[in-house]
């Protein structure tokens, strides 16, 4: 592994940390999302128009961890990016957190994204020239202009949750490929999101790394109300999750507790 500070995440709760009531008006085990009949097409009406996405329905509840498989192309980014309202579907229903989304226009749909999801994805995206705090902070920075003391230190605990209290005013370039994607993992954690989506986390990492992270985020499951959703190609990744949704050719061939490895 090529970490050079040994993750200090074991002693520090992500629950500890100072901040409002998680998600006021979630209550365990209601549902987060629902979408029924999602089409996806790129290209409509051209030559090389093309449907990704052929008519999903799909339930995530509050506090569920899932996992979604399925081979290259078969969806699973773009899926994604609909869910993480990056991306408009083409056809079907989406609720996110009791909202419409096709009622929604493109500024609504700004703060909802903003206020209720969060996002990692397989390359960090960390900005080179910020620390890793300044990092973690920088959503708060994007929201409100500034970055109040009370915030700045959120980012502080945050970055401690996961193992990185030595690492706080490190650039992304003096630190490892895992610690970067912790970094990013704080990040997402900052503005509370009700939702992280995930698109192949660990798709950049050694295998000792991506289990670290993994687990990381697991135990961040564990200790805040927050719903996952994440993409692997790793079955044995997958085999850690309590669902396990798989997509193949756009649709979902498989939806249910992982088969036992
Ligand atoms: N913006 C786009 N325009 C046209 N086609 C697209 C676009 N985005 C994705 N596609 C096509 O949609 C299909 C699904 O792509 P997607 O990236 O969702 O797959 P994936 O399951 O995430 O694959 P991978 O495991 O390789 O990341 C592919 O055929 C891809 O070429
Ligand atoms: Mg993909």
């Amino acid at each position: 592994m090529s970490e050079s500070t040994p993750p200090d995440h074991a002693d520090r709760a992500v629950h500890a940390l100072p901040s409002a009531p998680v998600h006021t008006g979630h209550t365990s085990g209601r549902e987060l999302v629902q979408l029924s009949g999602l089409r996806k097409v790129y290209n409509a009406g051209q030559p090389n128009e093309i449907e990704v996405l052929h008519g999903l329905d799909l339930r995530i509840r509050q506090g569920e961890f899932a996992a979604l498989i399925g081979p290259s192309g078969s969806g699973k980014s773009t899926l994604l990016n609909v869910l993480g309202l990056l991306e408009r579907g083409t056809a079907g229903e989406y609720v996110l957190a009791g909202q419409a989304i096709s009622t929604l226009d493109d500024q609504a749909l700004t703060r909802l994204r903003r206020d209720t999801l969060g996002f990692v994805f397989q390359f960090h995206h960390l900005l080179p020239a910020f620390t890793a705090e300044e990092n973690v902070a920088m959503p708060v920075r994007v929201r409100d202009g500034v970055v109040s003391p009370r915030l700045r230190e959120r980012a502080r605990e945050l970055l401690s949750a996961v193992g990185l209290s030595n690492a706080m005013d490190r650039k992304p370039s003096q630190l490892s490929g895992g610690m970067q994607q912790r970094v990013a993992i704080a990040r997402a954690l900052m503005l509370e999101p009700a939702l992280v989506l995930a698109d192949e986390p660990t798709g950049n990492l050694d295998t000792a790394s991506s289990s670290e992270v993994f687990a990381l985020l697991r135990r961040i499951h564990r200790e805040v109300s927050t719903t996952f959703l994440v993409v692997t190609h790793d079955p044995r990744l997958a085999a850690r999750c309590d669902r396990v949704i798989e997509l193949v050719d756009g649709r979902i061939s498989a939806d249910g507790v992982p088969a036992a490895s």
